[in-house]
C-alpha cells in the first residue's frame, strides 16, 4: 500500500502565518505542470508497482489549477501507477475557488475528497490573515461542494490567535458542525521562521500567541469535537465515523510515498527524499535531466524516533508489540525507562500494550515525543 502526493506551489496571496512552499507568481505554472509531469513518468518505479491507495493534492492552492492541468496530471498518473479503484483522491480547495462547475468536473477526473482551508469565520481574521476569502465564501463553497456531489469533505481552522477567546472559538466550532463535513483538521497558530506574523511579532507591531489561552482554545476543541460526533483520531485531525483521512494517516502509519513537484518529500521505507523548493530551480532541474532533490538514508534512531513522533499523535499509538518487531532492545529499553515520569504525571495510557496519550498529556505530544527519542533534537544523547 503506498500514497501519490503532488504539491502545487501557488497561491494568490501569502497568510501571514504560511511557511508552506508556494509562490505568487503564477507565470511559470503552466511549465511548472509539465515538469510534474515529467517527474512522475521519471519516478513510476519509485514505490515498486505497490497499488497506490491515495493520491492528494496539497499546497499551496490546487484549485489554482485549470481543469485541463489537472487532468493533465492524473493522466499522468494513471499511465504509471496502479490506482486501487477505491483510492482516496483529495484536493485541497480555497473557497474563493468553489465554483459549480469547475467542482463537478474536477469530481468527474475522478476527486473524491476535498480538504478546504477555511480557518475563520470571522471577517476581521481572515483579512489579517491574508486570506482571499471572506466568512460567506466559507458558507457558499461547502453548499457548492455538496451541490457538485462531493460529500467526503474536511475543513481547516487555525485557533490561537488575538480574535479568538473561548467564546469566539465555541462560536467558530458552532459554525463548522452546522456546515455538516465529515472531517475537521484544527492547528494551533504557530509562528513560523520567515513568515509576515514573526516579522511583526519581532518588531513589536503584534503580539505573541498566548501559550495559555491556545491550551484552552485545544481542550475546548477536543470537547466540542466530540459532542458534535467527531473522533480526535490524531492531536489535529477529527473525523465522522468512516470518514479517517486515508491518505495522512498512511504517513502516521509509516508507509511509504512519493512525493511530487517543488518542496515535496517522499518515503520508500529506506531513505527520505527532499525535492528542491525553488520554482525555478525544479523546472530547470527536471528540463535538464538535472538532480532536483536530497537524498537522507534513515538511521535506526532515525526510524525509531519517527515512530515515536507520528504514532504519539494518534489514537492507535505506540504498539509495544510492533515496536518489539522494528526495533531492537535497547529502544525498547530506553522507551519504557523515558516513559516512567509521564506515566507518575497521569499523561499517559497504557492499554492492551499500546501507548496513547491522554487529554492532558495531549498538550505536550511534541515535547513528550522528543523526551522519548533515542537521540534528542538538539543531537545530545540520552544516558542510558
Ligand atoms: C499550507 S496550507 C494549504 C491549504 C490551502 N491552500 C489554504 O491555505 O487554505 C495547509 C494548512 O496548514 C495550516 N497552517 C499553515 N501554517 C500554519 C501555522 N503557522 N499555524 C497553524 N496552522 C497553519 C492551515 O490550516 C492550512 O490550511
Amino acid at each position: 500500500m503506498s500514497g501519490i502526493y503532488i504539491h502545487i506551489p501557488f497561491c494568490r496571496k501569502a497568510c501571514l502565518y504560511c511557511d508552506f512552499h508556494f509562490s505568487t507568481n503564477l507565470e511559470n505554472k503552466k511549465q511548472l505542470v509539465d515538469s510534474i509531469c515529467k517527474e512522475i513518468n521519471n519516478r513510476k518505479n519509485y514505490l515498486e508497482n505497490k497499488p497506490v491507495k491515495s493520491i492528494y493534492f496539497g499546497g499551496g492552492t490546487p484549485s489554482l489549477l485549470s481543469l485541463s492541468e489537472l487532468e493533465q496530471i492524473l493522466k499522468t498518473i494513471h499511465s504509471n501507477f496502479i490506482i486501487d479503484e477505491k483510492a482516496e483522491i483529495t484536493f485541497e480547495l480555497n473557497p474563493e475557488d468553489a465554483e459549480l462547475n469547475y467542482l463537478q468536473e474536477i469530481k468527474k477526473l475522478g476527486i473524491n475528497r476535498l480538504s478546504i482551508g477555511l480557518q475563520s469565520f470571522d471577517e476581521e481574521e481572515l483579512k489579517w490573515m491574508n486570506r482571499a476569502h471572506n466568512a460567506q465564501q466559507n458558507f457558499d463553497c461547502i453548499k457548492t461542494a455538496q451541490q457538485a456531489g462531493l460529500n467526503n469533505i474536511s475543513i481547516d481552522l487555525i485557533y490561537g490567535s488575538k480574535f479568538q477567546t473561548p467564546e469566539t472559538w465555541r462560536k467558530t466550532l458552532q459554525a463548522a458542525f452546522a456546515l455538516n463535513t465529515q472531517h475537521i483538521s484544527s492547528y494551533n497558530l504557530t509562528v513560523e521562521s520567515r513568515t509576515q506574523l514573526q516579522h511583526l511579532i519581532k518588531e513589536k507591531k503584534e503580539k505573541d500567541i498566548d501559550s495559555e489561552m491556545s491550551s484552552q482554545l485545544f481542550d475546548i476543541l477536543i470537547e466540542e469535537t466530540e459532542k458534535n460526533g467527531f473522533t480526535q483520531y490524531e492531536i489535529s485531525n477529527f473525523c465522522k465515523s468512516g470518514f479517517m483521512a486515508e491518505h495522512n494517516s498512511n504517513y502516521w502509519r509509516g508507509l511509504s510515498y512519493l512525493g511530487i513537484g517543488p518542496s515535496a518529500h517522499s518515503y520508500n521505507g529506506i531513505s527520505r527524499r527532499f525535492n528542491n523548493r525553488s520554482n525555478a530551480q525544479y523546472i530547470q532541474s527536471i528540463e535538464n535531466d538535472k538532480p532536483f532533490y536530497e537524498e537522507e538514508e534513515l538511521t535506526a534512531n532515525d526510524k525509531y524516533n519517527e515512530y515515536i513522533l507520528t504514532r504519539l499523535r494518534t489514537e492507535w499509538g505506540c504498539d509495544l508489540a510492533e515496536m518489539k518487531n522494528l526495533f531492537t532492545d535497547k529502544y525498547i529499553t530506553h522507551f519504557l525507562e523515558q516513559l516512567k515520569p509521564y506515566q507518575q504525571k497521569n499523561f499517559i495510557e497504557i492499554k492492551q500494550n499500546t501507548v496513547t496519550l491522554n487529554k492532558q498529556g495531549k498538550h505536550f505530544a511534541d515535547g513528550i515525543a522528543s523526551d522519548l527519542f533515542y537521540t534528542k533534537k538538539d543531537g545530545s544523547k540520552h544516558n542510558l
